[in-house]
This record gives C-alpha cells, structure tokens and sequence, in this order.
C-alpha cells in the first residue's frame, strides 16, 4: 500500500540537491530545430518561456555523433555545442527555472544521411528497427541494419555519456536524463528481441541491464549521483521493441540496481504498462524498489496527476505535448484555463512558427 499524502502539485519539491518551484515537470521532446546540431536562439527563446515548469527536461540530445540519428537534434558532445547550451541553461536560470539535459543515443534508430561524416549507426545487435526515419535529403528512408557494437564500441559508448553529463553541466545545467526509453540505444540493449548478444551484454537479465547500469554509474562517478536520472518506459513497443516475457522481472531489477546506485530520479512513461495487471503491478514495484523521486508521464491531466500525488503514486508528474501549446503550463493548470491544443505538422519542422509563437496565457 501506498501512503497517502497531501503533496499538491503547485508546491515546491527537492529533487537531488535542488528546489523545484512545482512539481509540473516538462518532458523531454525532440523539436527537430537544432540546425548544425546546435541549439540557437530560437531554442533558448523556446525553453526560457517554460521556465516556469519545476523542471524543464530538455530533448534528446546526443552524446556523440555516432547518436544523432534525427535530422536537426542537438549533441552536446563538443565545445562549440557546450558553449550554445550554456546560453540556454543561463536563459533557462535567470526565468526562475530549472533544467536537466536528456541525453539520448539513437543507436539502431539513426540514419547516415542525419549524420556526420565517419560516424557509425550501432546498436547491441545487427538488428534492424522495420521502421522508416526522416533524412532531410532524402525524405523518408527505411532504417539500415546497424553495426553490432564490440566491445570497444561499447567502452566508448559509455565513456561519451560521462564526457556529455560533464559537458551539460559545464554548460550550467542542474543534472542530465539518462534516455533509457522508447526504443533508443539503451531500451534497445534491455530487450532480448533487439539485443541478442551472446557476451556479457546479452542473455540474462543481468547481462541485459548492464550497459544501462554502467552508463549510469559512470556518468554518476563523473557529475554526482543527485544529477543524475533515467527515462525508461517498461512494455514500449515503440520503435520496433517487441513486446518480451520477461519485462516485469527486467524492471525489477533494474529499479533495485538504481536504488543502489543512488540517482536522483526515475522518469517512468506508464502508458504501456498501465494496459495489463502486471505492468500496473511493476509501476508499484518500481516505486517500492526505487525509493528516490519518481516522476511519471503519459497522458496526464490535472486530475489524473493530482490523484497520482495524493495516493503516493508519484513524487513529480512529467507533461509533454501540453507544454507545446501551453508555454505557461504551470499557470494554467493553477487557473483552470482550457488548455491550447499543438499543431502536430509543426512538432519537428525546421521553424519558429508552431514552437517559439504559442501565447504565454
Ligand atoms: C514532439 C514530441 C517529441 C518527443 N521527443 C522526446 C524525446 O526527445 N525524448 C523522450 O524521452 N521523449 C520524447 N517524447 C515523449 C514525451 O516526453 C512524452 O513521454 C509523451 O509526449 C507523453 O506525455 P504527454 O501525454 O504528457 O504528452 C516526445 C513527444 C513529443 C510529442
């Protein structure tokens, strides 16, 4: 059973080692507006007006070229990108906010013609995702079958998540989110349908986590456990992730393993496992094993998320598409005024028009 509480979602919350004004968090969402693979002014401007959120949760950004497999998302794996963020966490900061950079490797969802030049699609496995990605040049593409990374590739890999999270936080950032959801590199070596390695990556659920977890630990030994969190998002399919017998038993490690570790936070998307008893089960179990913030996402309204705080089901709730429309989301939860919906054509065009031009009330 879980405790009761009367946490609200307006009151302030620590999380790490820094205050939250609320506990409305932005989620992190790819907008596609990094030309050159920077954030620009237009980027800035974007975050600074949802400054308001308890935390904003930046898009994926990449931790090295080999993970910018989209058109037009940012990395934060050199100075020159280092230097651009620091522009967007100090904007960010001086509106009274709070930022985490998300750091997501595509791996097998990434394309050659988004990349740089000698850079390499990976993944735990030669597997390719049966789906198509957007180039710029070349309209939609289907997705190359990636390079099984050896182990080199993956002490690297792992090495340039703790180079980025030590860059994002050079640059002024609070902590960095560790992209371990929706089918990018680090789902993909949690799922034995797309990581069917025969090492100690591959096979047990053990050997499956552990990528995941030495990510973790290595950026937590570089920037401080109490900045660091995790995206996951148990039952995804999302991707092409087939669904896998073992999912709960794989959470319920993983969750015991981040407690050990002692991050700050875990980012749970629960709408694929609210659809069965078990995934419902594995959300308490996760937040049994795991006894830091949790924050949940999917699909949240006021009354939903408000309902997940005053049962103990949550410590923060994560909204997404809301914050596209609704820069001021915060305030309009507070007021009860209607919320604007997004223009889903304007979710990841080059532009301001559909992200810098939704009214603040
Ligand atoms: C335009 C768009 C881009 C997104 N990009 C990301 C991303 O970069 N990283 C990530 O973890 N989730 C991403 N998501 C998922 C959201 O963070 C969130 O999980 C999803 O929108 C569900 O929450 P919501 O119902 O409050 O919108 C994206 C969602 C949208 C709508």
């Amino acid at each position: 059973m879980q405790e009761q509480s009367n946490a609200n979602l307006f009151d302030a919350a620590s999380l790490g080692a820094i205050e939250l004004n609320n506990r409305i968090i932005m989620a992190p969402m790819t907008r596609s507006r990094a030309i050159g693979n920077l954030p620009n002014d237009l980027v800035s401007t974007y975050y600074e007006q949802r400054a308001s959120a308890g935390l904003i949760i930046t898009e994926g950004v990449a931790p090295s070229p080999n993970g910018l497999g989209y058109a037009r998302i940012p990395g934060i794996f050199n100075a020159a990108q280092t230097a651009a963020w620091s522009k967007v966490a100090v904007n960010i900061h001086k509106a009274g906010g709070k930022a985490f950079v998300q750091l997501m490797h595509t791996g097998r969802v990434s394309h050659p013609a988004n990349m740089p030049e000698g850079t390499v699609v990976l993944a735990p496995s030669a597997i390719r995702s049966a789906d198509n990605i957007w180039t710029d040049t070349q309209g939609m593409q289907p997705l190359p079958v990636p390079k099984a990374m050896s182990l080199d590739d993956i002490k690297e890999t792992i090495e340039e998540f703790a180079r980025a999270a030590e860059n994002a936080i050079v640059a002024g950032f609070d902590g960095i989110e560790l992209h371990g959801a929706n089918g990018y590199l680090l789902e993909q070596f949690l799922n034995p349908h797309v990581n069917q390695r025969d090492d100690a990556y591959g096979g047990s659920i053990e050997a499956r986590a552990s990528f995941v977890l030495e990510a973790v630990k290595a950026v937590a030994n570089r920037i401080g456990a109490q900045k660091v969190g995790i995206r996951l998002s148990p039952y995804n399919q999302y991707n092409d992730m087939p669904a896998y017998e073992s999912t709960y038993a794989t959470y319920d490690y993983l969750s015991r393993e981040l407690q050990q570790l002692g991050i700050a936070y875990i980012h749970l998307i629960d709408y694929a496992a609210r659809s069965s008893e078990e995934g419902l089960k594995l959300i308490d179990t996760i937040r049994a094993n795991f006894t830091n913030t949790l924050i949940l996402n999917g699909g949240y309204t006021i009354e939903r998320a408000t309902e997940a705080l005053k049962t103990g089901q949550a410590d923060l709730i994560s909204f997404g598409a809301p914050f596209i429309a609704n820069p001021n989301l915060p305030h309009k939860l507070r007021t009860g005024a209607p919320l604007a919906t997004a223009d889903t054509n304007l979710f990841f065009t080059a532009g301001a028009e559909g992200y810098v031009d939704y009214p603040a009330n």
